[in-house]
């Protein structure tokens, strides 16, 4: 396993790191390096830190992978998805070159302990060469059925010896779905336990690292306009989107064991709700922020076998069952749309819709918070009161970042026609900067140690105790087919009823 580490100290001295003075220096190991996830967004978002002078000059990456390769041949395959990923192009010749020679590639697989000593090797090798002080931060970009075992090679190996706030620190990134329901969460968390303690874990949801998502909180604790009315007696109900308009991308044989319960609801749907129906925290710190997440989850009303059928629509799109490894009776469902209720005192009462789906019209992440009604019509004429819509405060998650904000206005004239009118704020217009991806940020965090905008264990086992009853019901109704939707639409009609029922709609996914 030859590597070229006088280039290292050559590249140390070059000035592309010279701004990262606040981060400590680390080596971050990567399980699963072959993987989509890796190309697609871990070494896109590596680069652009890189790019941006956001690290310290003393890191470095090594990808592990069952794969046959050389140094070389993994940093071309990683070469040619920045092409085909960064959010940044062109590719900055000079940054990925001097970037590329702190990559390593290590070939093992995840049960095998002698590619753990080959690791260690390197890990030491480079720890020399860069000075990185023996902090070291594990990404498991692998399926959670993996975890226990490369923890325990890990552990074997001696390679987390240290813990997760003192220096030097040794630290964990899980990717999602974590565990497959509430029993495969709790059964995980104990194997994470034997070996890491909590402040070396980071269960990661990119939405966290959103920067929409994030902005949440600020519009809602930093206006004085809306906490005072962000409860049961103003808010009418609260609908959450997130509808794709791609589909399952080559990934059929993932889908058919997670489907949109457990790749989007259980983690990143849930996620965003907790945000916008939490309590205000004492402090911006993790734990802080944490324990009112969690409160919202652990209020979460659990629906019975029967409730389940009455409050979640499950939808397929036509076309699934012909996907690359997807059964041809697939019941799997891509689309769900779920009426929730959070049983605390701010909430009491008030609906959440969530809606979530593949292959619909258009590519859309949103909340919207309806107000109540105004109590009465002052303007006289019916029409004018038929006219008079309630407020909608919407937060564009993406891909159109903003705010907007429906209010009720009179319409110029002599007569009192009123409308209603919009007051929107977009990111691209208001900021120069680009939106960063959210794995820049937590890849960030989880160097700087600041766990705040990852899942903490009882919030994962929270989320799996709403969803996994949903899923153990539409799992048992054998005879239950999902309600099919058109490839491009706004997703199946069942989901309109969920709503009529309540004598509400949703909004147009446009
Ligand atoms: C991932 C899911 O977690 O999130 C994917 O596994 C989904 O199925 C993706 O497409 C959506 O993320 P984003 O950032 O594109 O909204």
């Amino acid at each position: 396993m030859a590597t070229d580490f006088p280039a290292l100290q050559r590249f140390a001295a070059s000035e592309l790191f010279l701004q990262a003075d606040k981060l400590e220096p680390c080596i971050l190991v990567i399980f699963g390096a072959a993987g989509d996830l890796t190309r697609r967004k871990l070494l896109p978002a590596l680069y652009n830190l890189v790019r941006e002078q956001a690290l310290d000059e003393r890191f470095a990456v090594i990808g592990y992978s069952r794969s046959p390769k050389s140094n070389d041949h993994y940093r071309q395959v990683l070469r040619d998805s920045l092409e085909a990923y960064s959010r940044s192009q062109p590719i900055d010749d000079s940054v990925w070159q001097a970037f590329s020679r702190r990559i390593a590639y290590v070939e093992g697989n995840f049960e095998d302990p002698e590619g753990y000593i080959a690791l260690r090797q390197q890990l030491e090798e480079f720890e020399r060469e860069i000075g990185s002080e023996g902090n070291r931060l594990f990404y498991f970009a692998t399926p959670p059925s993996a975890a226990p075992v490369i923890l325990h090679r890990l552990s074997e190996a001696g390679l987390i010896e240290s813990g997760g706030s003192e220096i030097p620190w040794t630290r964990v990134i899980m990717e999602k779905p974590y565990g497959h329901d509430l029993e495969s969460a709790t059964d995980l968390n104990r194997i994470v336990g034997e070996v890491l303690q909590e402040d070396q874990v980071y269960r990661i949801d990119h939405y966290l690292g959103k920067e929409t998502v994030q902005n949440i909180l600020v519009a809602r604790l930093g206006n004085t306009i809306f906490e005072p009315l962000w409860n049961r007696k103003y808010i009418d109900h609260i609908q959450i989107t997130a509808a794709e308009a791609i589909g399952v991308e080559g990934r059929g044989r993932f889908y058919e064991q997670t489907g949109v319960l457990r790749d989007m609801v259980q983690s990143h749907l849930l996620q965003v709700l907790s945000l916008c129906a939490m309590e205000p925290p004492v402090s911006f710190a993790a734990d802080d922020i944490r324990d009112k997440r969690l409160e919202v989850l652990r209020s979460l009303r659990q629906f019975s076998n029967q409730e389940v059928f009455d409050h979640v629509v499950f939808g397929q799109y036509r076309g699934y069952r012909d996907e690359d490894n997807v059964a041809s009776e697939s019941k799997t469902p891509t689309y769900a749309a779920i009426k929730c209720y959070i049983d605390n005192w701010r909430w009491q009462g008030v609906p959440f819709f969530l809606r979530v789906g593949k292959h619909l019209k258009q590519r859309v992440t949103e909340i919207s918070v309806v107000f109540r009604p105004v109590p009465l019509c002052l303007f006289g004429r019916d029409d004018v009161c038929e006219d008079l819509e309630p407020n909608v405060l919407t937060i564009r998650i993406q891909p159109d970042e903003g705010m907007a904000l429906k209010i009720t206005s009179k319409k110029p004239g002599d007569e009192m026609e009123v409308g209603s009118v919009e007051m929107d704020f977009s990111y691209s217009e208001t900021y120069a900067h680009p939106i960063k991806d959210a794995y820049e940020r937590l890849l960030l965090d989880a160097i700087k140690g600041d766990a705040t905008l990852f899942a903490r264990r009882d919030e994962v086992e929270f989320a799996w105790r709403f969803v996994t009853p949903i899923l153990h019901s539409w799992e048992a109704a054998t005879k239950k087919q999902p309600v099919f939707y058109a490839e491009g639409s706004e997703g199946p009609v069942e989901a309109e009823n969920l709503m009529d029922r309540y004598s509400r709609q949703w909004r147009g996914i446009n």
